[in-house]
């Protein structure tokens, strides 16, 4: 993965002109909440990117956030953003496929990055690094295009998943709790349909 090619587009494009941009990250949150976990919970945000996510989180109380991008640039934006709230955030600047976490998580949140990978071995990678992160009882929640949502994104391929691929990848590892779709509308009024599915590690 080119880390380039996305700090190109961080730098060129303001937070509404991406096609992903949510002013409320609604299902993430819905989910999250749906989990009632404590505030102490490490939490940590793949692709995160400078997704309004963690503000909410931190409006929460959660106290241990991080976010992990392969985009220096987004990191740099979402910095700017938090203003005086930027020091209780982590950041890790790394393509996903490379992480070797240094510390154990108990969510695992993940909005359309992991669809990017369309190669068998990063997927197979992406899945034991999120396995080894999290710690058991953690949670993992991955967001990605439908089979009805874009072919691609950015400029770039991405795999669609239905409920029942991410159930079959995702459940090797962990086990289901929900899954449900839902359409995303950009900032010009088109409209995405992505997949959200929660998991457990036992
Ligand atoms: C479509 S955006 C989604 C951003 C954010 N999750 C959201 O929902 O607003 C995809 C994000 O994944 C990041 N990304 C793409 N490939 C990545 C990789 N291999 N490792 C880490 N981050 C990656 C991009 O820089 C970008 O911030």
């Amino acid at each position: 993965m080119d880390s380039d090619y996305w700090n190109k587009i961080y730098q060129k494009k303001s937070e509404t002109e991406v096609s992903w941009f949510q002013e409320i990250p609604q299902k993430s949150l819905e989910l999250i909440d749906s989990l009632r976990l404590p505030v102490e919970t490490k939490l940590i945000d793949i692709g995160g990117g400078d997704s309004r996510l963690v503000d909410y989180l931190l409006a929460r109380g959660f106290k241990h956030l991080t976010v992990l991008d392969i985009s220096a640039i987004s990191l740099q934006k979402l910095k700017a953003r938090l203003g005086p709230d930027a020091d209780k955030i982590t950041y890790i600047e790394t393509d996903i496929v490379n992480f070797t976490p240094s510390e154990s998580y108990q969510l695992w949140h993940d909005r359309a990055t992991f669809h990017f990978l369309t190669d068998l071995a990063q997927i197979e990678k992406y899945l034991s690094t999120a396995y080894n992160a999290l710690s058991a009882g953690g949670h993992l929640i991955v967001s990605t295009f439908s089979k009805t949502g874009p072919e691609k994104c950015s400029g770039l391929n991405i795999a669609q998943y239905s409920e029942d691929d991410l159930k079959k990848l995702f459940g090797r590892f962990f086990q289901n709790i929900k899954c449900f779709e839902n359409t995303h509308h950009t900032p010009w009024g088109t409209t995405q349909n992505f997949v959200y599915c929660g998991f457990k590690k036992l």
